[in-house]
């Protein structure tokens, strides 16, 4: 699939997705407590999305069976909601979430601590959230995606901490997944040339220890293999002339 350059509606559509996407994370970052279920977060994010008269994204995405991915601790991404799982004090929850708006993608995730962790993990969330904005100082016009990539794990890695291979971010738009592909680390290519118009899912995971990463019986839940924290920080963007517009960001 080749990658499409967004016209003026599709921008604005993805605007409007992206903006109802950030509400979404406000909200449940505000209900993010020691007690709560991670069935709890989802049912949320489907009400909120639904809400607004959009879809979420990720409910029945290849079979994946939530609204939102609740990932815990060593859980990198793509942890299921389940009534059993309960956040407690001291947990990382990494909240990855998408809503359609009349047709469009938006896709963004966020980390967060619950009450007091151990500074390491806080620094651990610091750092990938700052890789990411390290990695979009490259997100224009005269540079590749591997400028990109290359950012994010200079970033990350002058902390010690290490960037996950198996999974990486991708071009969004009328679908959730398009063309290209944006890794967080360097390959062989350094990847295309960057144009306006071009929308990106921009998403570091960062694990504290080691990359090296396993898959849950269920099929999706990635996990650490050393079984340290691992965080994630994600945002929709748009290429312009200049500099990168964040769709997921909150605006003031
Ligand atoms: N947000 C994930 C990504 O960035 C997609 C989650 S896959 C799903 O690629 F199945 F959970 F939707
Ligand atoms: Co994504």
């Amino acid at each position: 699939m080749a990658v499409t350059i967004k016209s003026e509606r599709e921008i604005e559509l993805m605007r409007e997705s992206g903006r109802i996407l950030s509400i979404v994370h406000t909200e449940l970052a505000a209900m993010i407590r020691p007690g709560i279920s991670t069935l709890d977060i989802d049912k949320k994010c489907r009400e909120i999305i639904r809400d607004f008269g959009c879809i979420p994204s990720f409910l029945n995405y290849e079979g994946y069976p939530a609204s939102v991915c609740v990932s815990v601790n060593e859980e990198v991404v793509h942890g299921i909601p389940k009534k059993n799982h309960i956040i407690k004090e001291g947990d990382i929850v990494s909240l990855d979430a998408g809503v359609i708006y009349k047709g469009y993608h938006s896709d963004a995730a966020r980390t967060i601590a619950v009450g007091e962790i151990k500074p390491e993990y806080k620094k651990l969330i610091d750092v990938t959230k700052q890789a990411f904005f390290e990695g979009i100082k490259f997100a224009k016009p005269g540079y590749r995606i591997g400028d990109i990539s290359g950012a994010i794990q200079d970033y990350a890695e002058s902390f010690g901490f290490s960037l996950v291979r198996e999974l990486v971010g991708h071009g969004v738009g009328s679908a959730l997944h398009e063309d290209p592909q944006v890794p967080n680390f360097r390959t062989k290519q350094k990847g295309m040339r960057l144009e306006p118009g071009m929308t990106l899912a921009v998403e570091p995971m960062v694990n504290f220890g080691k990359p090296d990463v396993l898959w849950l019986d269920d099929d999706w839940t990635v996990i650490t293999a050393d079984g340290l924290p691992s965080a994630h920080y994600e945002n929709t963007i748009l290429i312009t002339e200049g500099e990168p517009e964040l769709f997921t960001i909150e605006r003031k």
